[in-house]
C-alpha cells in the first residue's frame, strides 16, 4: 500500500492526453468473486498532443490481466509491461485509429474500499469517481478523455435479475445455465468516472416526467425489496428537481430514462453517474416513522444535487481533478438555491452558513487549508472537501451577487452552450461569466487560487457636522500552507443602514441613487465608504445574507445586537445578531468560570428571547433558529485556544437559566404545537415540530420530574421519527433515570432498519453524559457495529470524534487514542473513510499544550502504521507539518 514515496501531482504539470478513446464496448460476466471484464477500446493519437512517444500507457490497479490485443493481434508478454498502476503497450499505431482489446478479472467481494466494482450486501455496484474505473479495467482514467460507452452485462437470473448501466437499454436476452444479458448504450460522450453498473435483486418504483419540450422521461428508483415503501419522497424530489432546473436554468433532461439506485455501502452521499445515479440509502429512503424532517430535506437536496450534475458536471465536465470545484461548487450552489426555493430561504441560508463557519472555516484555518482549486495533491479522494464544495459554492454565489441574477443566467446559458460535451476549467467558467456580463473578474479570480478565510476589520465614524457616516474596511488573510502572503480579494458586501428608531435609513453613497440596500465592492486592502445625509448615527447591517465567505471583526455592543435583532430587515443578519449576542454572553461566562466567579445570566438575553417569543411568526423554523444557542463546535471556532470544558459548562448554564426564567413560555409553546401531524411535510408542519422540540430541549434542562414525563411521553407515543428522535436525543443527553430503558426499547423497535440504527449509534456518540466515552467504546463491540459499513463508521466513530467535542477532547487523551486505533483498523479496509476520520485530530494547534501533544502523538501513531494508505498518509502527515 504505502508507496515508499507517495507522489505529489501538480496542476502546473497538466498536459493534454496523448491518446484519445472514441468509444468503448464493455462486457461483464458478473460474479461475486471473479467478474470477467472484456473491454474493446477504439483509440487514436490525440492530434493536440506533442508527444512523440508511441507507447500507450493505460491506468489499472488490482487487475488480473488475461489478454491484450491490438487490432485483433494478441500481444505477447514482450510487447507490454505491467506495473502496480499501469499497463504500458509498446508501439501502438500513430496515424490511424486502432482497437485495443483487453480481458481481465476482478474480485468485487474482496473490495472493501468500495471503489471500482464492489458488493453491497448482495448487489454488485460500482463507484468510479474519482479514479475508480481503473480498478475495473485498464483505461485512460482521466476526466478529459470522453467517449461513448456500450455495456453488456451477463449474470445469473436469480442472483442478478436486474442489470443496469448508463444510457438506454438497447437489447436483452437469455443464455444457458440460468443466465441472462442486457445491453446498454449511452449516446453522450462521458469520462469514465461517470460510468456505472448495478446488478442485483432490486425492486423499483416508477414514474414519469414530461419535459418542457414535451418529451416523456421514465423515472425509476431501485432499492432492496424491504425498502420499497420508502421511495416516494425521493421520487417527488426528483420531479421537483427536474422542473426547477427547467425553470431556473432552462436545462432539460437529455436521456429517455433516469435511474437511481440506493445502496447500503457507500463512501459518500451519492454519485451522478450518467442516467444511473448511485445513492447512499441515507439520501433516498424515507418514511415518516423512520426519517426525520431534516432527513427529508437532505434527501431532496442530494437528489437535486445529483440531478443538477447532469448539466453542471456531466454534459460539461472537468478538464482535470484540480478543477473539481467547477462542477461541485457550482452544483452545490444550484442545490442550495433549489432547497431555498422549496423551503425557507432564510433558514436554508443560515443552516449553510453555520456549517461553513464551523467546518469549512476550521479547515481553511488549519494545516490542510487549500484553495477551492487546489494546486497539488497526493490522493485526489482527499480533496472532496468542504472547501471545494461549500466555499466553492460561496464563490459561485458571489459571482451571482456581482453580476445579478439575470446576468448570472446569461452567463450560465453561454457556459452551457459553449462548452457542452467538453471538459473545461474553472477559469473557463469565470471567463464566460465575464464575457456575458462585460465585467472584469481579473481580481476576483484570486478566490480560486488563494486559500484561507479573509478577515474584514471594520471601523466606523459618524460626523455630526457633515451628517456623514464613514465605514472603513480593511481586509487581510492569515498565511496558509505554502501561501505566506495574500493579495487583496474582490469582496461583495451587501449593506443596509438602520435609523435610531429602527426604521430603514436611506443610503446615499457617492453618485449612487439613494437606496435602501447597497452592494459595495471591496477591492483594496483598505477602503473607506462615506454615507451622507444622515441626521443621526445609523446602525450598520453589514454583509447581509452573508454575501462573502469572510470573518468580520466589528465592535458591536449587546445593546446594538439586540437592536438589530428587533429591527434588521435582513433575515440573515437578524439571526446573526441573536447568535452573536448569545455567543458574546457565553464567552463572558467562560471568563467568569476561569476566574472562579459565580455565574449569572445577562438579563438582556432573557429579554431578547422574551421579545422574540411575544411576536407572532409565520416561519417557525426561522423562529427555532433565533431561539437556539450556538453549538459547542461553533463557539470553539471563535476561540484562540479552545477550552472544551468551559464552553460546555457556560453553554449549559445559559440553557438552564433560560429554561428556568422562560419555562412558562416554553411550556405554552410546546403544548400549542405538540400535535399529531405525522406524515405531513409542508413547511408549516415542519416548523411546528421544530419549535416544539426546541422548547422540549429547554424544558428537560430543568431536570424536573414533570419535564421528564413530558419527554418520555413524547418518546413513547411519537408516530414520526422527528418527534421520537428529538425526545430520545434529549433523554440521552440528560440524567433521566429511564435513559437506558428508552435506548434499549428504541433499538428493539428499529433493529431491522439500518438507517435508524445509525441514528441510535450517533445519539450515544454525541451524548455529553459522563459515561459517554465508555459507551462509545462498548458500542464498537456491539453486534450491529461493523467497520466495513461507512455509514456505521460515521455514525459512531465520526460522530464521537467530530461532534462530541467535550468527550472526544478529554484531557487524558483517551478519545485521541481510541480514534487512532479505529483509523488504523480501518486503514486497509477502507482508506477513503479512514482518511476522513483523521479530521478529528487535524486541528491540534487550536488546543492547549497538553492536548496538542496528545493529538500529535495519536497522529504519529497513525503515520507509523505499517501499510498506511496514501489517503491516510496524506492527511496525517500534512497535519503534522509545523507552522
Ligand atoms: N460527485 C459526488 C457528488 O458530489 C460525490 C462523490 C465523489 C461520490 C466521489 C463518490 C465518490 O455528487
Ligand atoms: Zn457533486
Amino acid at each position: 500500500m504505502r508507496d515508499a514515496n507517495p507522489q505529489t501531482i501538480y496542476l502546473k504539470d497538466y498536459t493534454v492526453p496523448e491518446y484519445l478513446i472514441e468509444n468503448v464496448e464493455l462486457s461483464f460476466i458478473l460474479d461475486e468473486e471473479k467478474t470477467r471484464v472484456v473491454s474493446k477500446l477504439t483509440m487514436l493519437k490525440n492530434p493536440l498532443s506533442h508527444s512523440q512517444d508511441s507507447t500507450l500507457i493505460l491506468h489499472g490497479e488490482g487487475l488480473e490481466l488475461i489478454r491484450v490485443a491490438i487490432d485483433e493481434q494478441p500481444l505477447n508478454e514482450t510487447q507490454y509491461q505491467q506495473s502496480n498502476e499501469c499497463l504500458n503497450i509498446d508501439s501502438v499505431p500513430q496515424d490511424k485509429t486502432f482497437i485495443v482489446e483487453i480481458g481481465n478479472t476482478i474480485n468485487p467481494k474482496a473490495n472493501t474500499a468500495l471503489e471500482g466494482l464492489y458488493l453491497s450486501s448482495t448487489m454488485l455496484c460500482t463507484q468510479c469517481e474519482a479514479e475508480g474505473f481503473r480498478k475495473i479495467t485498464y483505461f485512460l482514467d482521466r476526466p478529459d478523455v470522453m467517449c461513448s460507452f456500450k455495456t453488456t452485462l451477463i449474470g445469473d437470473k436469480d442472483k442478478y435479475p436486474v442489470l443496469l448501466s448508463n444510457g438506454n437499454k438497447i437489447a436483452e436476452g437469455e443464455l444457458q445455465n440460468n443466465r441472462h444479458w442486457v445491453a446498454w448504450e449511452d449516446p453522450f460522450k462521458k469520462p469514465c468516472y461517470l460510468f456505472a453498473l448495478v446488478a442485483g435483486q432490486l425492486e423499483c418504483i416508477e414514474d414519469s416526467f414530461t419535459t418542457m419540450s414535451g418529451r416523456d422521461i421514465s423515472l425509476q428508483i431501485f432499492v432492496e425489496q424491504s425498502d420499497i415503501d420508502k421511495c416516494d419522497h425521493a421520487m417527488q424530489s426528483l420531479k421537483n428537481s427536474m422542473r426547477w432546473d427547467e425553470q431556473t436554468y432552462g436545462r432539460e433532461y437529455d436521456l429517455d430514462l433516469y435511474m437511481i439506485v440506493a445502496v447500503g455501502h457507500f463512501n459518500m452521499g451519492a454519485m451522478e453517474n450518467k442516467g444511473l445515479n448511485v445513492f447512499n440509502t441515507k439520501f433516498v429512503l424515507a418514511r415518516p416513522d423512520t426519517a426525520t424532517d431534516s432527513d427529508y430535506e437532505h434527501i431532496e437536496g442530494v437528489i437535486g444535487h445529483e440531478y443538477f450534475h447532469n448539466w453542471s458536471g456531466n454534459r460539461i465536465t472537468c478538464r482535470d481533478w484540480f478543477q473539481l470545484s467547477l462542477k461541485e461548487g457550482f452544483t452545490v450552489f444550484r442545490d442550495q438555491e433549489f432547497t431555498a426555493d422549496q423551503t425557507s430561504k432564510a433558514v436554508k441560508r443560515i443552516e449553510d452558513v453555520k456549517m461553513l463557519r464551523t467546518r469549512q472555516f476550521a479547515e481553511d484555518a488549519g494545516p490542510l487549508s487549500h484553495p477551492i482549486r487546489p494546486d497539488s495533491y497526493i490522493e485526489i479522494n482527499n480533496f472532496y472537501t468542504l472547501t471545494v464544495y461549500e466555499k466553492g459554492a460561496e464563490v459561485v454565489r458571489m459571482i451571482q451577487t456581482l453580476v445579478g441574477k439575470t446576468g448570472f443566467r446569461k452567463g450560465s446559458d453561454l457556459y452551457f452552450q459553449r462548452y457542452d460535451g467538453q471538459a473545461v476549467t474553472c477559469d473557463d467558467f469565470v471567463s464566460t461569466m465575464e464575457e456575458a456580463n462585460d465585467i472584469d473578474f481579473e481580481q476576483f479570480r484570486r478566490w480560486y487560487s488563494q486559500a484561507g478565510t479573509p478577515v474584514l476589520e471594520i471601523e466606523q465614524e459618524y460626523n455630526q457636522q457633515l451628517k456623514t457616516h464613514s465605514i472603513t474596511i480593511r481586509q487581510s488573510c492569515a498565511p496558509t500552507p505554502r501561501q505566506p502572503a495574500k493579495q487583496p480579494l474582490h469582496i461583495p458586501i451587501q449593506l443596509g443602514l438602520l435609523a435610531a428608531d429602527g426604521s430603514v435609513a436611506d443610503i446615499c453613497l457617492d453618485d449612487h441613487a439613494p437606496c435602501k440596500e447597497i452592494l459595495i465592492e471591496l477591492k483594496e486592502q483598505q477602503q473607506t465608504f462615506v454615507f451622507e445625509k444622515l441626521e443621526e448615527r445609523p446602525v450598520v447591517s453589514l454583509l447581509r445574507g452573508f454575501s462573502a465567505p469572510v470573518n468580520v471583526k466589528m465592535q458591536q455592543s449587546l445593546e446594538e445586537l439586540a437592536f438589530l435583532l428587533s429591527h434588521d430587515t435582513d433575515t440573515f443578519n437578524r439571526w446573526e445578531a441573536a447568535h452573536k449576542m448569545s455567543s458574546q454572553i457565553i464567552f463572558g461566562l467562560m471568563d467568569d468560570i476561569k476566574q472562579g466567579k459565580d455565574l449569572e445570566l445577562n438579563p438582556l438575553l432573557v429579554q431578547s428571547y422574551q421579545t422574540i417569543l411575544q411576536q407572532s411568526w409565520d416561519d417557525l423554523s426561522y423562529l427555532s433558529l433565533l431561539l437556539s444557542l450556538p453549538a459547542e463546535n461553533y463557539l470553539a471556532g471563535q476561540m484562540e485556544v479552545i477550552d472544551v470544558d468551559a464552553i460546555h459548562k457556560a453553554r449549559v448554564f445559559v440553557e438552564q437559566s433560560l429554561a428556568e426564567q422562560l419555562q412558562n413560555q416554553f411550556l405554552e409553546l410546546y403544548q400549542r404545537y405538540h400535535k399529531e401531524e405525522s406524515g405531513q411535510f409542508d413547511a408549516g408542519t415542519i416548523g411546528r415540530r421544530r419549535i416544539k422540540n426546541i422548547c422540549l430541549g429547554y424544558l428537560v434542562k430543568l431536570e424536573s420530574t414533570e419535564s421528564y414525563q413530558i419527554v418520555e411521553e413524547q418518546f413513547k407515543t411519537a408516530k414520526n421519527m422527528t418527534d421520537q428522535m428529538a425526545a430520545l436525543a434529549v433523554i440521552t443527553d440528560s440524567a433521566n433515570p429511564n435513559k437506558l430503558m428508552c435506548l434499549d426499547s428504541f433499538y428493539q423497535q428499529w433493529k431491522d432498519e439500518a438507517l435508524v440504527i445509525d441514528k441510535w449509534f450517533t445519539l450515544q456518540a454525541c451524548s455529553s453524559s459522563d459515561d459517554s466515552f465508555n459507551t462509545v467504546q462498548d458500542l464498537t463491540q456491539h453486534p450491529a457495529f461493523e467497520l466495513t459499513n461507512p455509514n456505521r463508521v460515521r455514525s459512531l466513530i465520526g460522530a464521537f470524534s467530530q461532534a462530541n467535542q467535550l468527550h472526544f477532547h478529554a484531557a487524558n487523551g483517551q478519545g485521541y487514542n481510541f480514534l487512532a486505533n479505529q483509523i488504523i483498523a480501518l486503514n486497509l479496509i477502507n482508506p477513503q473513510v479512514a482518511s476522513r476520520m483523521v479530521s478529528g485530530l487535524t486541528q491540534w494547534k487550536r488546543f492547549d499544550e497538553n492536548r496538542q501533544s496528545l493529538m500529535k502523538k495519536a497522529l504519529e501513531k497513525i503515520i507509523n502504521t505499517p501499510d498506511i494508505s496514501k489517503d491516510v498518509y496524506e492527511i496525517a502527515s500534512k497535519s503534522l507539518v509545523p507552522g
